[in-house]
């Protein structure tokens, strides 16, 4: 009963394509959620839109509407990290080189609304503003292809996926998690989440959580995020781009079933960074809620 509720609540967001979709970053807002402490979930209540009802899953989104209004046109370029690297060949990430300080990055992006976020002078508009990003942006930033310049990010790989033409950026965005939702959750973000919180409880995703959540200081944001982002491109090299053989074959067989375990890596790190992150801004101490596996669900109003 409690999945009826929030099913329904999710199915008023609507899908967007320009960063991880709609799904992928509702997602990592939820199960974020499942990790945070009392007191960065009364901060967050105390911040956020009331549209939001408190839920972070629920404005993850946002970044995406506000890139696409005249006003928030100047964010563009925050949701990603140009590498000028040459995968599959060779991946790495240089800061001084990637992100120009004319219109910055996602590294620089997540640094500025770190800062914002704790920095009561600014007012609440702006501290809700900055936490709606951050949330976006820890998201944007453990999907590989928003670590990548080549090609602008894939999106310039035209690729066939499930009988349609895409960019490899868009499928890693949008097709990927829209065909693992429906082959395998039901078409439910909230058995997506909770299958996610459960295999991050029980430490069975690819890699062991404890290597995610190794650079979660805000005092240091830029050499967290540069490593994060460091982190996503490396999939670019091992995988991403790598397995690409031709433009004949359609990547919704092999090529995403070899995907899943990264993507689904990649939400679940999206998820806990933001929590320990979240956490750690708001109460200045590392620390993750266990205890609350089901608050993504409980945190949704009756309708
Ligand atoms: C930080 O964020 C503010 C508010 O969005 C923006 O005006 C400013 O340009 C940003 N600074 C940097 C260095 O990104
Ligand atoms: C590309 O070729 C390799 C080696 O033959 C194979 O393992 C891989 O599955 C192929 N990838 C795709 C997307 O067809």
């Amino acid at each position: 009963m409690k999945f009826t509720l929030s099913l329904a609540f999710l199915a008023l967001s609507t899908p967007l394509c320009h960063a991880w979709g709609s799904e992928a970053h509702t997602t990592v807002g939820l199960i974020a959620q499942s990790f945070l402490l009392p007191r960065t979930q009364t901060f967050i209540l105390s911040l956020l839109d009331s549209r939001y009802d408190g839920s972070i899953g629920a404005a993850a989104p946002w970044a995406d509407e506000y890139r696409n209004t005249a006003e928030g046109r100047y964010s563009g370029a925050y949701h990603y990290i140009d590498t000028l690297d040459d995968p599959p060949n060779t991946c790495g990430v240089d800061l001084d080189r990637d992100c120009p300080s004319s219109h910055g990055c996602i590294v620089s992006a997540i640094a500025n609304y770190t800062q914002r976020l704790g920095d009561e002078s600014l007012g609440k508009d702006e501290q809700n503003k900055a936490l709606k990003f951050l949330v976006h942006f820890l998201g944007d930033i453990t999907q590989p292809l928003h670590a990548s310049g080549h090609a602008r990010g894939g999106n310039e790989v035209k690729v066939t996926f499930a009988g349609k033409h895409r960019s490899l950026h868009g499928i890693w965005d949008d097709d990927i998690p829209q065909y693992l939702l429906r082959s395998k959750y039901s078409d439910s973000i909230t058995f997506w989440t909770q299958s996610l919180v459960d295999r991050i409880k029980a430490n069975t995703l690819l890699t062991p959580k404890e290597e995610w959540t190794t650079c979660v200081d805000p005092d240091q944001a830029v050499r967290c995020a540069t490593e994060w982002a460091t982190d996503s491109n490396k999939y670019d090299c091992s995988y991403v781009y790598s397995a690409l053989n031709d433009t004949s074959t359609d990547l919704s067989g092999e090529y995403f079933r070899n995907s899943v375990d990264i993507v689904e890596l990649q939400v679940a790190k999206g998820g806990l960074r933001l929590a320990a992150w979240l956490n750690s801004v708001v109460t200045g101490e590392h620390g993750l809620s266990e205890d609350h596996g089901d608050r993504f669900v409980l945190q949704h109003p009756e309708l």
